[in-house]
């Protein structure tokens, strides 16, 4: 018998993913998606899976939403990745980002408890969890100190799933992911927003707007990511994971990267703090400016730093991302670019 997945937020970039490996393993998936998902359904489109899967309507907000897509699918596993994802705006909507990533998992987990307990469960963490870091590296048992809405709505749906876990024996995971991206990755967040906008550059373009270039990020591909999330719920025993890479680069490196690997040019940056721009040559003795700071991007509280250590999935899952960084920004560039040249390896990856 097949098994079956019932995934929450099969229209966001892990959801897609996530449904494409899954059934490559076999598996029937059942996608649930907010009725006004429907202009979101381009991933499953590009990936070329839409057809595959069973859509059900389900906003996590309503608790009978999630009863009834239980009930009616019966799965042997939920993968939850619906969530208000975006840190920056958790800061404008705290309520809202609390109620769908603290409050939902709650009502998930409360459901499987009462609906099938050997149903195993899959919670989409983070390394927000994390906030102010002190250590070089963080992994499973490093302490959490959130300093977003965002974290701290994460953080009390992790606790939610270790707590099930004890009181009722629920087989639930909750995978500590660091940032990973691709080309199916919304444009609000940064990588995708310096792809698309590099891909696109013309000696026209008005400057790219950012904020802090100083963040300092572990970023890895989601195609690696979901492989990870897949195996956490096919072990005898549950527990958390960290998925990363535990190479960093800060925004302003990516930037660099982007310019040199699409347009073959040096970014060379003069001022500082909200003053600063990056500027490339583009002409003799004439320079452009390509990057400048705004500092309405800039959030009340921010991670400044994140590297993982994922030690404990290469050991137990026998995990390993295969994507180097310059490998994940080559394949978002691949995938933005309007130059005709850049397709000559093929276009992205996504098709492999
Ligand atoms: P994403 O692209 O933003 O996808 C999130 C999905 O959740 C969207 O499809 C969205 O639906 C859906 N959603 C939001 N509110 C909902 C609600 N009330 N009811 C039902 N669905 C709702 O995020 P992602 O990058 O794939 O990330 C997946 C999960 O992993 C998220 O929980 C995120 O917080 C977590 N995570 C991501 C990363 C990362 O770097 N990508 C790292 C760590 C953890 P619409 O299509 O209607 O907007
Ligand atoms: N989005 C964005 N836009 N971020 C910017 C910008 C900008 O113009 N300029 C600088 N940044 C900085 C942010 O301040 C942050 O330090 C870093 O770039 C990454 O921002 P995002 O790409 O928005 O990702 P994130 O790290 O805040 O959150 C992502 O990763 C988390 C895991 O650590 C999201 O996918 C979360 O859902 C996920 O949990």
């Amino acid at each position: 018998m097949p098994k079956v997945a019932l995934i929450t937020g099969i229209m966001g970039q892990d959801g897609a993913y996530l449904t494409r490996h899954l059934l490559n393993q076999g598996y029937i998936i059942w996608g649930a998606r907010r009725r006004s998902s429907q202009d979101s359904q381009w991933r499953l489109e590009e990936l070329g899976i839409l057809g595959d899967v069973q859509l059900i309507d389900l906003d996590l907000l309503e608790m009978s939403n999630i009863i009834e897509a239980i009930r009616k699918t019966e799965p042997d596993e939920i993968y939850n990745l619906a969530a208000q994802s975006y840190v920056a705006v958790s800061f404008s909507q705290p309520v809202y980002t609390s109620q769908v990533n603290a409050i939902s998992p709650t009502y998930l987990l409360e459901s499987i408890r009462v609906i099938n307990p050997k149903i195993k469960f899959y919670q989409a963490s983070t390394s927000e969890l994390y906030g102010h870091v002190f250590t070089r590296s963080q992994d499973e048992d490093t302490p959490f100190d959130p300093v977003s809405p965002y974290g701290i709505s994460k953080q009390s749906a992790f606790w939610y799933v270790d707590n099930y876990r004890r009181s009722y024996g629920l087989f639930g995971c909750n995978g500590i992911l660091f940032n990973h991206e691709s080309p199916r990755r919304g444009e609000e967040f940064v990588t995708r927003k310096v792809t698309k906008y590099v891909g696109s550059y013309t000696e026209n373009s008005p400057p790219l707007e950012l904020g802090n270039l100083d963040a300092v990020r572990d970023w890895g591909h989601a195609r690696d990511y979901v492989k990870g999330m897949w195996l956490m719920l096919q072990q005898e025993y549950p527990t958390d994971y960290v998925l990363a890479t535990g190479t960093t680069h800060t925004i302003r490196e990516m930037v660099e990267l982007c310019f040199r690997v699409e347009l073959n040019k040096d970014i060379e940056w003069s001022g500082e703090g909200k003053d600063e721009i990056g500027t490339i040559l583009t002409g003799p003795n004439q320079r452009t400016r390509v990057v400048k700071v705004n500092p309405a991007f800039y959030r009340p509280s921010e991670v400044g730093y994140l590297c993982g250590d994922s030690s404990r999935a290469a050991y137990n899952l026998n995990w390993k991302r295969e994507y180097t960084f310059k490998r994940l920004m080559s394949d978002m560039l691949r995938n933005d670019s309007y130059n005709p040249e850049a397709f000559k390896y093929g276009g992205s990856s996504d098709n492999e």
